[in-house]
C-alpha cells in the first residue's frame, strides 16, 4: 500500500511537471511494451550494455571482432563506440537483426566533437564567435559526414561550464558562462539532432538519416573539479549547481537531445552515476527528459573506487536505481543486473523503464524501420570535406579567432611587406591545430599557418621560416635561426602555444604559461625590436602577462581545425576583420584562478588600493583579459542605453536598446553584450550577469540600435527558499562591447 501511495505521489508530481520534451507517441510506447514483454532479463541487460569496438572498414579478422559478433547475436549488445565504417556497422546491424533473438538494432556511438572529417575550431574556440548559427550549421555538417560512415549518435555536446583553466577540458566546452553555454548547447543540439528530431508529427522516427542523436555531457559539474585535475571532486551547493553548471544542460533537454552522459566526479558526496537526485530527480521529474543517459566510460565500475559501493554488483544496482541507463563499457549490466533482478535487490520494472528509453530512441533514429538507414558511401564520397563543408570550416575558423591586443595598429600587415619571418612551433604545425577530440580529422587535410600566409602575400614578398624550438623541451638550438630570420625581415608573425594533447581529456596543467622556451623565445624575438604579431594556438587560457605588456599585437586562434592558415591569413592581412570575443577570462597568473566575470561581490569588494579588500597583494585584482572582450580592426562605440519602463511588475517583460556607431574606417561585426546586476535579493546576486547578445554587422560609419528583451526568466533567481522568482528591487542593465567596457541604466522592480 505504502508503494502504492508512493508511486501515485511520484505520478502526481510528473502530471504537474511541464515537460519539456514532446509527449511520447503511444504507438511507439506500445511497440516498446510488446518488445519488453518478450525479451528476458539477459537481452534486457544487453540492451543497456554499450562496448567500445575499435574497429572500421579496414580492422581484419580478429579474436576480438568474432567475440562481438558473438555477443550481438546473443543479444550482449545495445549498442557500439569507437566502430564506424559503413561495411562493418552494417554488418554488425545485420547480426543484430536477422541473428540475434529479438532482432533489436545496435546503436553506434563516437565522439564527434567539432567536426568528422572536416574538423571545425575546437568548442572553446566556436563559442569566440558568439554566434550560435554557425555553431549549428557546423554541428549539421558534422552530423552528415558522421552518418554517412554509420555513426547515429555523437557524445556531444559536452556542455559542461568551466572557469579553471587549469582543466584540459575547458577546450571541449563553451567556457565559463551558463547563458552563452545555454545558447551554443542548445544551437549544438540543433545541430546535430536536426529540426525536427523531437517533432515527430506521429511519424516514428526523425526525418532524416543525415542527422545523429545528440548526448549532452558531463552531467553535472564535471567542470568544477577541485584544482582542474581532472576526475576530481566537486563540492558546491545546490544553489551554485542549478544557476551555474545545470542550465546548459537544461537548454539541450530543452532543445530535444535525446541522450545524457553521467560525469565521473562526484558532487558533495554523490558520485554522479549513483546521483538519483540528478539523474532522476531534476532530470526526468523536472525537467521532463524522456531520452535515455549513458554513463561516462567505466564510470559505473568506478563507483567503487569513489568509496560508495562495496563490490561491482552493489555499483550496478546505484547507477539503474539512480537513472542511469546504459553502462559505457563496463559490463556491470550485463553481468549483475539479470541476477539483482533475481534476487530481489533491484526491481524489475526499473530495467524494463532503462530499456524503454533506449529503445525508445532507436525508434526515434529510424532503426526498426531500416537499421541500415545509417552509413551512406555514395553520399559518403559527395560530401566529406565538400567545397560548401570546407567554406564553413573557413568561416568559423575566422569567426572563431580573437584580437587580443594590437597597438599602433601593427595588424592587419600589408600583402605587400617585403620581408616577412614566420616564426614557432606551430607556425608550420598540421597536426595540433586540430586541437583534441578531432574526430577522423586528418592533417593531410589542413591548410597550416604558414602555408595561408604564404597564399595570402604579394608574390614578391619574401619569407623566411624557422621553427626556433618545439611546443616542449629546453633547447634553444633554434633560436639563432629564429633571430637571424626576424633580423633580416621588416614584421615577425610569431605562432606559439599548446600541442593538442595538452588538453581534452586528463590533460590538466598546473601552469598556464606557455610550454617549453617558447616565451623565452617571445623575448627574444622582440629583443630585435621588429614589430611582432604573436598568434597563440591553445586549448585554454594562458597566462601570457609579459607578452600583453611587450608584444604590440597579439591573436588568440585556439585550435581552429583544417582551415587554420587561411582564417589566419584573412585576419593577419584584413581581409577579414575580426570579431571574435572571448567565451572565458585569462587570468594574470595561475594563481587568480578561478576567476570569472560573475563573481560575487563580497562584503569586501576588491580595491587594489584598500588593504583590507578582497585581492592579492602581488597582483591587481582585474584579469589579464577580461569575459567578452576581442578587439575589432575597426571602432565601435555605443549610446543612448535606454529602457522601456523605469518600474516593471515581477511578471513583466523590460527592452533595452542602444546605439552601436562604427566609428572607425573599416566594415566589421560586433557583438553587442547585455548584463544585468540584481542589486539586493533575499541571497546576494553576482556583480554581472550575461543575458543577452547580438552579433551585428556595420559598415564603416553606419549605426544600428541593438534591442534586447529582458523577461521574467532572464530576470529570476533562485530566493532563500530556492524558488524561482522576480524578487523586486533595484536592476542594473550594462550594454557594451565586453563585460567591462559599458554603459549603464537601471529600473525597478516593484511588486504587485
Ligand atoms: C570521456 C567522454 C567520452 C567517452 C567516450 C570518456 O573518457 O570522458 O567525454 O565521450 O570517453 O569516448
Amino acid at each position: 500500500m505504502k508503494k502504492l501511495i508512493r508511486i501515485f505521489a511520484i505520478a502526481l508530481v510528473a502530471a504537474v511537471t511541464t515537460h519539456a520534451q514532446l509527449p511520447l507517441n503511444p504507438k511507439v510506447e506500445q511497440k516498446i511494451d510488446s518488445l519488453i514483454a518478450k525479451m528476458t532479463l539477459d537481452e534486457k541487460a544487453g540492451q543497456l550494455s554499450q562496448y567500445s569496438g575499435g574497429m572500421d572498414d579496414n580492422s581484419p579478422e580478429s579474436p576480438e571482432k568474432s567475440n562481438y559478433e558473438m555477443m550481438v547475436k546473443e543479444g550482449k549488445v545495445g549498442s557500439f563506440l569507437n566502430v564506424h565504417g559503413v561495411k562493418i556497422t552494417h554488418e554488425l546491424q545485420r547480426i543484430a537483426v536477422e541473428e540475434s533473438r529479438m532482432k533489436i538494432p545496435i546503436i553506434f556511438g563516437l565522439d564527434v566533437i567539432h567536426g568528422y572529417r572536416t574538423v571545425f575550431p575546437i568548442p572553446l574556440a566556436e563559442a569566440s564567435s558568439w554566434n550560435p548559427d554557425l555553431v549549428e550549421h557546423d554541428a549539421s555538417i558534422a552530423a552528415r559526414e558522421a552518418s554517412a560512415d554509420g555513426i547515429q549518435w555523437t557524445f556531444a555536446p559536452m556542455v559542461d561550464i568551466a572557469r579553471d583553466p587549469r582543466w584540459g577540458r575547458i577546450a571541449e566546452g563553451s567556457g565559463e558562462d551558463p547563458y552563452l553555454g545555454s545558447v551554443m548547447a542548445a544551437a549544438r543540439v540543433r545541430g546535430f539532432q536536426g529540426e525536427n528530431f523531437d517533432q515527430p508529427k506521429n511519424r516514428e522516427a526523425f526525418d532524416s538519416a543525415t542527422t545523429i542523436l545528440a548526448c549532452a555531457k558531463h552531467f553535472a559539474a564535471y567542470g568544477a573539479a577541485e584544482g582542474g585535475r581532472d576526475y576530481n571532486t566537486v563540492d558546491i551547493s545546490e544553489r551554485t549547481l542549478r544557476e551555474v553548471y545545470l542550465p546548459p544542460f537544461h537548454a539541450a533537454v530543452k532543445a530535444g537531445a535525446g541522450t545524457l552522459m553521467s560525469s565521473f566526479n562526484e558532487i558533495a558526496g554523490v558520485p554522479s552515476s549513483a546521483n538519483r537526485h540528478l539523474m532522476t530527480g531534476i532530470l526526468r521529474n523536472e525537467w521532463g527528459f524522456n531520452g535515455f543517459v549513458v554513463s561516462d566510460w567505466t564510470a559505473i565500475t568506478e563507483l567503487h573506487l569513489h568509496g560508495i559501493s562495496a563490490d561491482d554488483a552493489q555499483s550496478a544496482a546505484l547507477a539503474i536505481n539512480a537513472g542511469v541507463d546504459m553502462d559505457m563499457e563496463g559490463s556491470l549490466y550485463l553481468k549483475y543486473l539479470p541476477m539483482l533482478v533475481k534476487e530481489g535487490k533491484i526491481s524489475e520494472s526499473v530495467v524494463n523503464e532503462a530499456v524503454r528509453r533506449v529503445l525508445r530512441m532507436k525508434f526515434k533514429l529510424g532503426l526498426f524501420d531500416d537499421p541500415y538507414r545509417y552509413g551512406d558511401s555514395k553520399r559518403e564520397k559527395a560530401e566529406t570535406l565538400s567545397a560548401p563543408f570546407i567554406a564553413a570550416a573557413l568561416n568559423a575558423a575566422r569567426q572563431s579567432i580573437v584580437l587580443l591586443k594590437n597597438d599602433s595598429n601593427v595588424l592587419p600587415l600589408k600583402k605587400s611587406i617585403k620581408t616577412l619571418a614566420v616564426i614557432g612551433p606551430l607556425a608550420n604545425d598540421a597536426y595540433d591545430l586540430l586541437g583534441p577530440w578531432r574526430g577522423l580529422g586528418d592533417s593531410s587535410n589542413v591548410v597550416t599557418a604558414l602555408q595561408g600566409i604564404k597564399k595570402a602575400v604579394s608574390q614578391k614578398t619574401k619569407i623566411i621560416y624557422a621553427r626556433g624550438c618545439d611546443i616542449l623541451g629546453n633547447s634553444k638550438a633554434g633560436f639563432n635561426d629564429a633571430l637571424a630570420a626576424a633580423k633580416k625581415s621588416d614584421a615577425v608573425i610569431l605562432v606559439v602555444g599548446e600541442s593538442a594533447a595538452m588538453s581534452g581529456e586528463a590533460s590538466s596543467r598546473s601552469s598556464l604559461d606557455l610550454p617549453g622556451v617558447q616565451e623565452e623565445l617571445v623575448k627574444a624575438i622582440s629583443e630585435t625590436g621588429k614589430p611582432v604579431v604573436l598568434v597563440l594556438m591553445n586549448g585554454r587560457p594562458l597566462s601570457i602577462s609579459w607578452e600583453a605588456e611587450h608584444v604590440p599585437a597579439i591573436v588568440e586562434s585556439w585550435f581552429l581545425g583544417v582551415q587554420t592558415g587561411n582564417a589566419l591569413a584573412d585576419v593577419l592581412f584584413g581581409n577579414y576583420n575580426p570579431s571574435g570575443k572571448l567565451p572565458v577570462t585569462f587570468p594574470r597568473t595561475v594563481g587568480q584562478v578561478p576567476i570569472y566575470y560573475d563573481h560575487k561581490n563580497t562584503g569586501r569588494p576588491a580595491n587594489d588600493t584598500v588593504k583590507y579588500t578582497s585581492r592579492y597583494i602581488d597582483l591587481p585584482s582585474t584579469p589579464l583579459f577580461p569575459f567578452g572582450y576581442g578587439l575589432s580592426y575597426t571602432k565601435f562605440e555605443y549610446s543612448g542605453l535606454r529602457l522601456n519602463a523605469e518600474k516593471i511588475f515581477p511578471t513583466d517583460s523590460i527592452s533595452v536598446s542602444v546605439d552601436v556607431k562604427n566609428a572607425g574606417a573599416r566594415d566589421g561585426e560586433e557583438v553587442a553584450q547585455l548584463y544585468i546586476r540584481d542589486e539586493y535579493g533575499s541571497v546576494t546576486r553576482p556583480v554581472e550577469e550575461l543575458k543577452g547578445f547580438k552579433k551585428i554587422f556595420l559598415k564603416k560609419g553606419e549605426t544600428k540600435t541593438v534591442s534586447f528583451l529582458l523577461t521574467p526568466e532572464s530576470l529570476s533567481m533562485l530566493n532563500i527558499n530556492m524558488k524561482k522568482v522576480v524578487e523586486p528591487g533595484v536592476f542594473k542593465v550594462f550594454a557594451g562591447t565586453n563585460s567591462v567596457d559599458v554603459k549603464e541604466a537601471s529600473f525597478e522592480v516593484v511588486a504587485k
